[in-house]
């Protein structure tokens, strides 16, 4: 059969997904494989779940679309208030869209025309600093404010740079220093950035509260986000979260950054907001970064034809009522501690295992050839992808990264499994990881 929708990559064999149920899909043979990354950490309520099917295809049957510059749909006001139900206390205002990179747009966009509506169209701010390691989604605006060299230089010529500050990248400190006498120097970054700038053309400071796919579970260092916040608030720099892979129970609290209790200015989600039932995203913003654009312009100079559409409503609306029935931020804070010292144990024994972290229901694995040294594989040896197609061999499937080192050379893999993962479940993940990690070193060493 002659192939018309191109693939993501033309020298990948790609499997073939016949169905799901729960945490697993199978493949067109029927064989059966635990989606142990949650597809890219989005399907945190497992596959095919009736309700929420039946939900989506009610809505269907009522009303698929209604365009958002003339109506307002009830079902989309109650599905914000579940999502604003869900943020820190404070962020009341959620403005729907169809996925991450959206999100990511729409509060970088929000935090330039508060300023702009709150200093009477005078303001100098403009820019957002990211940070470097990160992923904040495939658009020309998210690119710019993100640090993935690996997956920008292609495209790099074609966007205005976004200053950036270095991660929390503890196991590779680019400082040389070591936490806690490291006085969190990161973070510290901060402010200096701000103030090499200049405060006056700041807006913003984006960033992952724990890195997703770049670096693999880069887990803050305690200390860290309520570090950033107080700069941010000393120099008038909004806070923008983006939740859109660690949100959602995904890190077993609602948000990342309830670790840390601080509430940033804005989250961007999406991923497990509706699951991947339907491709949704949103903003969660403060009502104070509202309030000079109701009584300015009046209008978000920002809109896609599927904001805040009715059937993303359902789906969402569903995925927190099955989320609260069956208990499922409960449940990643009663299984974690299985991924913990799993995880813990497979870096103790594994040659190639360098660093293993994370939180909850989401995990990072950092590979390298010589644990002593930290030296990563080379480029070509693809040890990222050779973990993938052993861990694939024993029926588990992972998502790959690279290129962390230095733009090039580096890899890990996030293990990531749906949220609704048991028990028993959780220890097969375990050993089948711990079984495709051993096929993986022998391949590699
Ligand atoms: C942290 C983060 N932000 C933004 C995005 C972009 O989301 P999307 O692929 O839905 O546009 C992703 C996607 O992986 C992500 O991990």
């Amino acid at each position: 059969m002659s192939q018309h929708a191109f693939p993501r990559n033309f020298k990948t064999n790609y499997l073939k997904a016949s169905h799901g149920k729960g945490i697993y899909i199978f493949d067109a043979d029927g064989k059966k494989y635990i989606d142990g990354c949650s597809g890219a950490l989005i399907s945190n309520i497992g596959h095919a779940v009736p309700e929420v099917a039946e939900a989506v295809a009610a809505q269907f049957g009522k009303l698929e679309f209604a365009h958002p510059s003339r109506w307002q749909c009830d079902i989309v006001e109650e599905a914000a208030a579940l999502v604003a139900g869900l943020a820190p206390e404070g962020l009341d205002n959620v403005w729907f869209v169809s996925g991450g990179s959206e999100a990511v747009e729409s509060a970088i966009k929000l935090a330039r025309q508060y300023f702009y509506e709150r200093d009477g169209g005078a303001t100098s701010k403009y820019v957002t600093i990211g940070r470097w390691n990160s992923y904040h989604g495939s658009t020309i605006g998210t690119m710019a404010v993100a640090g993935s060299m690996a997956r920008r230089s292609v495209f790099s010529p074609i966007f205005a740079e976004s200053p950036k500050i270095a991660a929390t990248y503890c196991y590779r400190c680019p400082f040389g220093l070591e936490h806690p006498s490291c006085g969190l120097r990161c973070g510290h970054q901060l402010e200096s950035e701000i103030r090499r700038i200049g405060a006056q053309y700041v807006t913003s400071f984006i960033a992952e509260p724990i890195v997703g796919s770049t670096v693999g579970a880069l887990t803050a260092p305690d200390g860290y986000w309520p570090l950033v916040r107080e700069i941010c608030d000393k120099y008038d720099v909004l806070l923008i979260a983006d939740e859109v892979m660690t949100g959602c129970g995904r890190t077993g609290r609602n948000f990342a950054v309830d670790h840390w209790n601080v509430v940033p200015d804005i989250i961007a989600t999406a991923k497990g907001l509706a699951a991947g039932y339907v491709p949704t995203g949103a903003i969660i913003a403060k009502d104070a970064l509202l309030e000079p654009i109701r009584n300015g312009s009046g209008a978000f100079m920002h809109g896609h034809t599927y904001n805040g559409n009715p059937i993303s409503a359902a789906a969402v609306i569903a995925v927190m009522k099955y989320m609260k029935e069956h208990k499922v931020i409960e449940n990643v804070r009663g299984v974690e501690h299985i991924f913990a010292e799993g995880l813990r144990k497979i870096e103790s024994e594994n040659p190639i295992v360098g660093e293993t972290r994370g939180k909850g229901f989401m995990w990072g694995v950092e590979l390298v050839r010589d644990k002593r040294t930290k030296a990563p594989f080379e480029k070509k040896s693809g040890a990222a992808n050779v973990a993938t197609r052993e861990c694939i061999d024993q029926g588990l499937i992972i998502y790959p990264g690279n290129g962390m080192v230095d733009g090039v050379e580096g890899d890990n893999f996030l293990i990531a499994p749906p949220l609704v993962t048991t028990e028993v479940q959780a220890r097969e993940i375990v050993e089948k990881l711990s079984a495709g990690l051993a096929s993986a070193a022998k391949k590699l060493l």
